[in-house]
């Protein structure tokens, strides 16, 4: 299976972690996402082992908003992962699965104020702060609160990542961080340097998303370490954290080549070690924040194949019982996705077709030209690496309930997200008559 992590077992089935996707698809329906949670530990190790083999004191943060839910956060917490969440709702699913307060951090660009009061009364870890609006609501509700919080601050060093503009975030014209180059972050720093109530640790940047080579974050930490150059000789400052956010490529397809985990981390702390020997300041603590790296791959989407339509001389449409409400990315970003059949796995393919949602709109389409074996009503596709940001930007469009979930770990399977009802879906309505 070109070094995708799956396999094809004697049956000619598609397997993830040891099992058979058809017994999956049996016992649970489609569409079904199913994540190989041994292969989680594993990315998750990588990170954490690595850090520790180089003896540098880091946190590493599971982004939840590329797959959140109780479960998902159980395991990180098992690894011993610190959380970051973007809102209450992440919050408050990061505290139902029990992770410590103290290993959360919360994001967000436009934090409102329950949001920051849940994270202070809550206790949480670190607070990353975005913007002058939030510093104001922030002194405001620790002194209601009469409590005292970590920070950190969210700084756009002002490049480019070779990435959808849609998720790009480092660059200077964006919606997130204080802005270094036009002296915003140095003010950020100075308020909330010298406030009582606010520990400073230091800074973050998140330079984007799906991100191959080491070099752009080295670029980053090293703009990054011009302002800390700066505030150490104007302040005396160095700071106690450094988190370079996440961003590490996973492969969807055959032309995605990412670098093993452990390569970005020997990079970034390389990188970090030289600036501070060179300013002559400890070395702080690095943290940084995965999402996609860690559940990306792991997970894989199954659909039953329903109608299909040949249009001669153009293109072959194969419709799924599933689309853009369980996988936006194809629709939003044009991002590209590898399958196979799940139940002919071993059979070579015969011609190349276009995988269509079954959303009432032309633009839900899941994959534009993919090498198949001849394909009949019935048959099982499996979409690879869709762990990250699928279930967690579904939607119920067309009033189609969202998928389950399922866990596959030492050859057992267990549901972790049950399929959506219709009554569900209705659970919210209220009548008018
Ligand atoms: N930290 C920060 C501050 C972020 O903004 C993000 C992603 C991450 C960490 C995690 O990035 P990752 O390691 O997962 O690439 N919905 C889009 C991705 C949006 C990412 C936004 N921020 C997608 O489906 O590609």
């Amino acid at each position: 299976l070109d070094n995708y992590p799956y396999q094809i077992n004697e049956n000619g089935h598609l397997e993830i972690g040891g099992i058979d996707t058809l017994d999956l698809v049996k016992k649970y329906g489609t569409p079904l996402y199913v994540y190989d949670i041994a292969l989680i530990r594993e990315r998750c190790r990588a990170f954490v082992e690595t850090f520790k083999k180089l003896g540098v004191k880091a946190q590493v943060a599971y982004a939840s908003k590329a797959f959140s839910s109780i479960a998902i956060l159980q395991v990180m917490k098992q690894e011993g992962l610190s959380v970051d969440v973007v809102s209450e709702g992440e919050l408050f699913t990061a505290l139902q699965a029990g992770v410590n307060p103290e290993k959360i951090h919360m994001h967000g660009n436009n934090k409102s104020p329950r949001e920051l009061e849940m994270a202070i009364k809550n206790n949480i870890g670190c607070i990353v702060v975005d913007n002058f609006y939030e510093i104001e609501l922030l002194k405001e509700l620790l002194a209601k609160y009469g409590k005292e919080t970590d920070v950190i601050i969210r700084v756009t060093p002002g490049i480019k990542s070779e990435t959808h503009q849609y998720i790009m975030t480092g660059n200077e014209d964006s919606k997130f961080g204080f802005d270094l180059h036009n002296g915003q972050a140095e003010e950020a720093f100075l308020l909330l340097h010298e406030h009582e109530a606010i520990n400073f640790k230091g800074l973050h940047c998140h330079i984007g998303s799906q991100i191959f080579d080491t070099e752009r974050f080295v670029l980053a930490t090293n703009i990054l370490f011009d302002a800390i150059s700066k505030w150490n000789t104007k302040y005396g400052y160095s700071p106690e954290v450094l988190n370079l956010g996440g961003g590490f490529g996973i492969r969807y397809t055959k032309d995605d080549q990412p670098l093993p985990l452990h390569k970005y981390v020997e990079r970034l702390v390389e990188t970090v070690q030289e600036h501070s020997d060179r300013l002559g300041i400890p070395m702080p603590e690095i943290w940084i924040e995965p999402g996609r790296s860690i559940v990306g791959d792991a997970g894989i989407t199954l659909y039953t194949i329903g109608s299909t339509k040949h249009i001669p001389g153009v293109r072959d449409y194969v419709s799924v019982d599933g689309g853009m409400t369980d996988n936006i990315r194809p629709a939003l970003y044009q991002a590209k996705y590898h399958g196979v059949l799940a139940n002919k796995a071993n059979h070579p393919s015969s011609s190349v077709v276009s995988i269509a949602g079954k959303c009432c709109e032309s633009g839900d389409m899941l994959v534009w030209d993919l090498p198949l074996p001849d394909v009949e009503s019935g048959d099982i596709l499996a979409l690879f690496s869709t762990g990250a940001y699928g279930y967690s930007m579904a939607s119920n469009y067309n009033r189609i309930q969202k998928a389950a979930v399922v866990f596959v770990e030492n050859g057992l399977d267990k549901l972790v997200i049950k399929r959506e009802t219709y009554e569900d879906i209705v659970s919210h309505d209220l009548s008018y008559e």
